[in-house]
């Protein structure tokens, strides 16, 4: 074989992931849940740079000189295959990279799928998992369809809790700043866990924001799962605001479009936002009402695109050659 493409979706957490239990193997501190959003895509392609050991990384086009995100899933990776060579790795976001769009979970996803095919190692699903998170804590999140859940209470473990076509909901992005972010989420999360005095009590609402998000989610209750979203979503922004230094991913724009959310719900639709590490805003609702609420922000100064999405399938090979 010469080549094999694999595909990912970003994922949004509802329940959200900032802080880690051990920065090796990136586990993260706390469970999440989160969304698989089916028209936002990383694309990745894989081959062998025959005879050189060197890895070559193109991201959008681009030679990147710094491999340090992707090195030791490739190091994981080539342990099981025991390949000696440099692999080629070809990967292209259809949407904003780094700009709090997840786009290293649905990039990281996507190459372990293609180098366990490429391979054809046949890994179990735990070796998937445990591969994507050393890339990315949120990517594993990314090789599965629907609602997922990403438990670390015991051992690790990840799976969907509802399918896509079960529960049709639309994501509505709110672009409001298209420039690459300052601060990495690695970064961030690493600043809040050693010095914000909110990091405690964050870790400690995790296993309930968890348990309500789930009964939210398995009763298809809209309102019940976007107010444990919003809470969940501002105590992580708090946490960012009282680190030293001061994180702030969200501007006067993402405020507005806060607003105006609340203004729509106000007025009777059913409706709920969430925000990560970049100032996006992501509006989470029932697929009937996208377009009446997509009319609201269509002449917003505050934002520069809008995008859709529905739920989405978990990362998959699309091409082998
Ligand atoms: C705010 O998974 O990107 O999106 O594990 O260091 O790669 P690393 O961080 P990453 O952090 C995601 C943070 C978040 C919340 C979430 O997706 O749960």
């Amino acid at each position: 074989m010469s080549e094999v493409t694999a595909i990912a979706h970003p994922n949004f957490a509802l329940v959200k992931y900032w802080g880690k239990a051990d920065s090796i193997s990136n586990k993260p501190a706390m469970s999440s849940i989160s969304l698989t959003v089916d028209s936002l895509t990383s694309t990745t392609n894989i081959s062998i740079n025959v005879g050189s050991t060197e890895n070559i990384w193109m991201l959008n086009g681009k030679e990147q000189n710094d491999l340090a995100r992707i090195s030791p899933v490739l190091n994981y990776l080539n342990n099981i295959s025991r390949n000696n060579y440099g692999c080629i790795i070809k990967s292209e976001n259809n949407f904003l990279t780094s700009a709090g769009l997840a786009s290293s979970a649905s990039g990281i996803a996507s190459l372990v799928i293609a180098y366990n095919q490429f391979f054809k190692l046949n890994m179990s699903f735990d070796q998937l998992v445990e591969a994507s998170m050393i890339g990315s804590g949120s990517a594993p999140r990314s090789l599965l369809s629907g609602f997922v859940i990403l438990n670390v209470e015991d051992q690790v473990t990840t799976r969907t809790i509802l399918e896509p076509d079960e529960w049709p909901l639309s994501i509505i992005i709110c672009i409001t700043d298209e420039k690459e972010k300052i601060v990495s989420s690695r970064e961030g999360m690493e600043i809040s866990r050693k010095t914000s005095p909110l990091y405690q009590s964050w870790l400690d609402s995790n296993k309930e924001d968890i348990q309500i998000a789930k009964s939210a989610i398995a009763e298809k209750n809209l309102r019940r799962l976007g107010e444990v979203a919003e809470k969940n979503c501002y105590m992580m922004h708090e946490v960012m605001k009282t680190s030293s230094p001061k994180i702030s991913y969200m501007t006067k724009s993402t405020n507005k479009c806060i607003k105006e959310i609340k203004k729509i719900r106000q007025d009777g639709t059913d409706l709920f936002f969430t925000v990560d590490a970049g100032p996006q805003v992501k509006i989470v609702c029932k697929t009937g009402d996208r377009d009446l609420i997509k009319t609201k922000f269509s002449n917003k100064s505050y934002i520069t695109k809008i995008m859709e999405a529905n739920i989405g399938l978990g990362a998959r090979v699309i091409h082998e050659d």
